[in-house]
């Protein structure tokens, strides 16, 4: 038998200014399972934060009245709810990245709803089918407004899931600052023809290596989402044992040690640390991608062993997502390319003024009230295989919205049989992603380097 140590969970989560908002508390108290739960409050808001050393950074974006916005929990099948005020003079939306939400929720302007001014509210209701780590961010004008602030995390929690003796979320993202720390230019057009602009300051939890209590001999889950517009991530977990035991927000089929694990801006994983027996020994999560290795936070042992034991922890439940028809799936092409043309685009959403990239050929910034034609239209039920090639010289994390879908093979590498919402796919990669067309209305399909996405690299699909 293990203990587990709630209070060192909500020590942990208080050390992190990870005031877990309780979605289905009320619905609970209430004694009522299918009583609409009371919506959690995100107010957009423009604050001063300490981000580096020196002066606080002026115009940060954020949801409250200060800090990081919050870690918004809900529970797998059960109803949530949350009103979106906008408090700052953009126009704005929620999108939930990676819940399988009804499409009139997806908080694409345009495509699903309208925006949201200064002083509007916006009611979003759903219940997430899923269990796992999952985020949110506005899909509007998004290369300022999460590049100012606005990315929080979401924990969809799963009564069933094996036991932690403590919990870690871990929101990790840069900056661009200068040297008064002030916002920079947020991009760089030749960068944003590459790899994007990168942050001049990283954070955890909009802190510097953060470092977090947690039970000596325990077993961890850390949840840590790529909320970064542009970096792609290599994860090591120094100090402990670890396991990766979800990846978007889905169990892994088999479970292994995180050795410079590439992941790029959008993607969600999820580990099993088993603390060191010693107290005060440190356990380090780094990013060792390039020639500086970021250590991103530190977990310190604390009090006596509990000696748990990592291949004792139980299996995570799979999600309820539809098996694919492999073998009487219809085909659909995706080629992304960069363009020869280096016309301004017309989106009113935030448009960057370039196109850089396209899907098919066909560069579109998104989020515009003209959109192109959808790349395919799918039937509901029906099954499809997206074979999607990479023919510019970068990686691109190409997000879909509303379904998820399950790596079926790639040219390059032997893959798992992952489920997702979000696969970083290599320069010269051919990857093949199956799912089921079994959420009714229209949902984007774009690069989450934003860059990216608003300069060409987005369309979207349309099941009816
Ligand atoms: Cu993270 Cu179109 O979204
Ligand atoms: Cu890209």
């Amino acid at each position: 038998m293990t203990i587990f140590t709630r209070r060192v969970l909500l020590k942990t989560a208080a050390a992190a200014g990870l005031a877990g908002i309780g979605a289905s508390t009320m619905g609970r108290l209430a004694g009522l399972a299918a009583a609409k739960p009371d919506p959690v409050i995100l107010k957009t808001a423009s604050i001063q934060a300490r981000l580096m050393d020196g002066a606080p950074t002026r115009n940060v974006l954020t949801y409250g009245e200060a800090g990081m916005p919050p870690v918004v929990r809900m529970r797998k099948g059960e109803p949530f709810a949350a009103q979106l005020i906008n408090g700052i003079d953009d126009p704005t939306t929620i999108h939930w990245h990676g819940i399988r939400v009804p499409n009139r929720m997806d908080g694409v302007p345009f495509l699903v709803q309208p925006y949201v001014y200064l002083g509007d509210r916006f009611d979003y209701a759903f219940t997430p089918p899923d269990a796992g780590t999952f985020w949110y961010h506005p899909h509007c004008n998004t290369l300022t407004q999460m590049g100012h602030g606005l990315t929080g995390v979401i924990v969809v929690e799963n009564p069933n899931d094996p036991e932690f003796d403590a919990e870690v979320v871990i929101n990790l993202r840069d900056w661009r600052l200068g040297d008064d720390g002030q916002f920079i230019e947020q991009f760089r057009p030749r960068d944003a023809a590459k790899t994007g602009t990168f942050g001049t300051v990283r954070s955890a939890n909009w802190l510097d290596q953060p470092q977090y209590d947690a039970p000596a001999g325990g077993l961890v889950r850390l949840r840590a989402a790529i909320t970064d517009v542009t970096r792609i991530y290599a994860f090591r977990v120094e100090g402990a044992e670890a396991a990766v035991i979800a990846l978007d927000g889905n169990p892994v089929p088999q479970r292994f040690t995180p050795d410079a694990l590439l992941f790029g801006p959008g993607q969600r994983l999820e580990l099993a640390i088993r603390m060191p027996d010693d107290e005060g020994a440190i356990v380090s999560l780094r990013d060792v991608r390039g020639t500086k290795p970021k250590v991103l936070a530190t977990l310190r042992a604390v009090g006596g062993s509990l000696r748990r034991d990592l291949r004792g922890l139980g299996a995570l439940e799979a999600n309820p997502v539809q098996e694919v028809d492999v073998a009487g799936a219809k085909h659909i092409a995706l080629a992304l390319s960069a363009t020869a043309e280096n016309v301004p685009g017309d989106g009113i959403c935030g448009s960057l003024g370039y196109s850089f990239w396209a899907i098919n050929k066909v560069p579109w910034p998104g989020d515009t009230p003209d959109p192109t034609a959808p790349l395919a239209e799918l039937k509901l039920g029906k099954s499809y295989v997206i074979d999607m090639e990479n023919l510019t010289p970068h990686a691109h994390p190409i997000h879909l919205h509303g379904m998820s879908f399950k790596l079926l093979s790639s040219s390059t590498r032997v893959i798992e049989p992952l489920i997702s919402d979000t696969y970083l796919i290599q320069p010269n990669e051919k990857v093949q992603l199956g799912f089921v067309a079994d959420n009714p209305g229209d949902w984007l399909l774009h690069c989450h380097i934003i860059e990216h996405q608003k300069t060409g690299m987005t369309s979207y699909v349309r099941v009816v």
